[in-house]
């Protein structure tokens, strides 16, 4: 299984049993190496919530390749809308999906929808993450959170293989925090991702490398370049 970083917060898992895109901002984002018409085969499109910067182009995109958004149910009704096939989950569930399992987890964070037309937002429910099993190992993306004492949980019940964990602060964890977040959800490998797309999240990820081996040592950091992928 590959795990493909496209920039910001994208991620494609691709493995034996199906392609996923998590987060598909892809236009508009000075970081992404992709395009959407890069993508001509999906079987999922997850999106963590409904700010722009991870809704992206994923109603384009199912509009196009026929693969259902996941999302809670809020979103997924918006997607619906819009045109989009969509599946909607809410936090806590899970569902076995032909690729694999899916759950959704808390994340803390907002979901409101820019309107197209520049009026009041739009409600998009709560904002999430998601556990995805595929060939018998646990993924996590966070989405957009702050740090919260329930990723130890989490940790306790999902023998994580990798996180991917914001670090770009302002709006998410930034570096200090998502290393202790690290430590409470003891994952094998974690990918920082929501950093430096624009300058208000500028970080420097070889400190928030250091500082993970120094404090949590069983947790490899891999911090992947936009267009860069790592094998699970
Ligand atoms: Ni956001
Ligand atoms: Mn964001």
């Amino acid at each position: 299984m590959r795990i493909h970083f496209h920039g910001h917060a994208c991620f494609e898992i691709e493995g034996e049993a199906g392609r996923i895109l998590i987060d598909p901002f892809l236009t508009g984002n000075p970081s992404a190496t992709a395009k959407p018409q890069d993508f001509t085969h999906l079987d999922a499109i997850l999106v963590t919530h409904g700010h722009s910067d991870h809704l992206g182009d994923a109603i384009q995109l199912s509009k196009r390749t026929g693969a259902p958004i996941i999302a809670v149910f809020e979103l997924a009704n918006y997607c619906q809308r819009q045109g989009a096939k969509t599946y909607a989950m809410h936090i806590g569930g899970k569902h076995l999906f032909p690729f694999g399992w899916i759950k959704l987890t808390l994340a803390l964070h907002g979901s409101g929808i820019e309107s197209p037309d520049g009026g009041d937002m739009i409600y998009g429910g709560l904002a999430c993450g998601f556990l995805l099993q595929m060939e018998g190992k646990w993924l996590y993306h966070a989405g957009d959170t702050g740090l919260f004492g329930d990723m130890e949980l989490i940790g306790r019940r999902y023998p994580i293989e990798v996180a991917m964990l914001p670090i770009g602060d302002n709006f998410v964890m930034g570096v200090e925090e998502a290393v202790h977040a690290s430590q409470l959800l003891r994952p094998k490998v974690v990918i920082p991702m929501h950093y430096n797309t624009f300058p208000v999240i500028a970080q420097d990820v070889m400190e928030f490398l250091h500082l993970l081996q120094r404090r949590v040592p069983e947790t490899q950091g891999k911090a992947l370049s936009p267009g860069e992928s790592y094998e699970v």
